[in-house]
């Protein structure tokens, strides 16, 4: 990571550490895109078995983490937030037997692998829900889970869909003339090129976040450059029961707006 990127960084995990709170509280009451949405996906894609031992990276305030508590899982889950490893542990108060909580910086590699201990090719399973946009390079994080994945082992990732959702997009609910019903489409402004820009989340966060944008050549092929080969990739559209009757909602437009994508470590690396 260049000078830059590490100083982005820094400030980065100040902003997550501020935002914590309203993050934690937002997620925690349920109901977003965390439960209705990524749980259900990642579940299916990752097929967690009783027993597995499963990493969570950039855990957050360890929603998911928990819900592999309740499939079964034994948890490894790390973020670089101080604040909100504090609150993730907080809130864990079952199956706390089978978890372990930790400060990692997930753009160092070497932090990453130390959570294997000594035993390298430790987890069944790993995931990285919604984060992997919140980090200036993303290389250190594949090839570190490449190297903690059994060789049948599988990293799932959801992330915003590079191409319909983002901060180069907006939003264009249409009505024509004497036209029934609008017609929803995004306008994309920018793909091709990126560098970090600040963005919201959520409504009640305090600062603005830093998002890297990639398009999708250079998000997969770090991870193709980096020991995984890809074997499942999902865009499921956004279905709420009860879709506020917004014109921006995403359950009114045909796209998704997030990427899923499943990962298995490469036999020839
Ligand atoms: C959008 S939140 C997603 C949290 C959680 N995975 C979830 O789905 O609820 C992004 C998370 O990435 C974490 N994060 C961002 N950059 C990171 C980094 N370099 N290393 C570790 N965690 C990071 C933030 O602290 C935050 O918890």
């Amino acid at each position: 990571m260049d000078e830059q990127d590490a100083k982005l960084n820094t400030e980065s995990r100040e902003i997550w550490d501020t935002n914590a709170e309203a993050w934690d509280k937002k997620i925690g009451a349920g109901g977003g895109w965390q439960t209705t949405l990524i749980a259900p996906m990642v579940e299916r894609m990752l097929n967690i078995q009783a027993g597995e031992t499963v990493l969570d990276i950039a855990c957050g305030n360890g929603q998911f983490s928990r819900r592999l508590l309740e499939l079964g899982a034994s948890v490894v889950a790390s973020d670089f937030s101080t604040k909100l490893i504090e609150l993730a542990k907080g809130r864990t108060t079952e199956h706390i037997e089978r978890i372990r909580y930790h400060v990692v910086d997930a753009t160092d590699e070497a932090q990453l692998l130390a959570l294997a201990g000594a035993d390298q090719q430790r987890f069944d399973a790993a995931v990285c829900n919604n984060a992997l946009m919140d980090m200036p390079v993303i290389e250190p994080l594949f090839r570190a889970v490449a190297k903690l994945l059994k060789p049948n082992g599988r990293f799932v990732f959801s992330i915003m869909h590079p191409c319909f959702n983002g901060l180069a997009i907006s939003m264009s609910p249409e009505l024509p003339d004497y036209a029934q019903t609008p017609t929803y489409s995004v306008k994309i402004s920018r793909y091709l090129s990126w560098e970090a820009t600040k963005g919201t989340a959520i409504r009640e966060q305090p600062r603005e976040q830093y998002y890297w944008h990639r398009p999708l050549h250079v998000l997969l092929n770090a991870a193709f450059e980096n020991g995984l080969v890809m074997d499942r990739l999902e865009e499921p559209k956004l279905v709420e029961v009860d879709a506020a009757k917004n014109a921006f909602n995403w359950t009114n437009y045909d796209m998704p707006p997030l990427l899923f994508v499943r990962l298995r470590p490469s036999k020839n690396p």
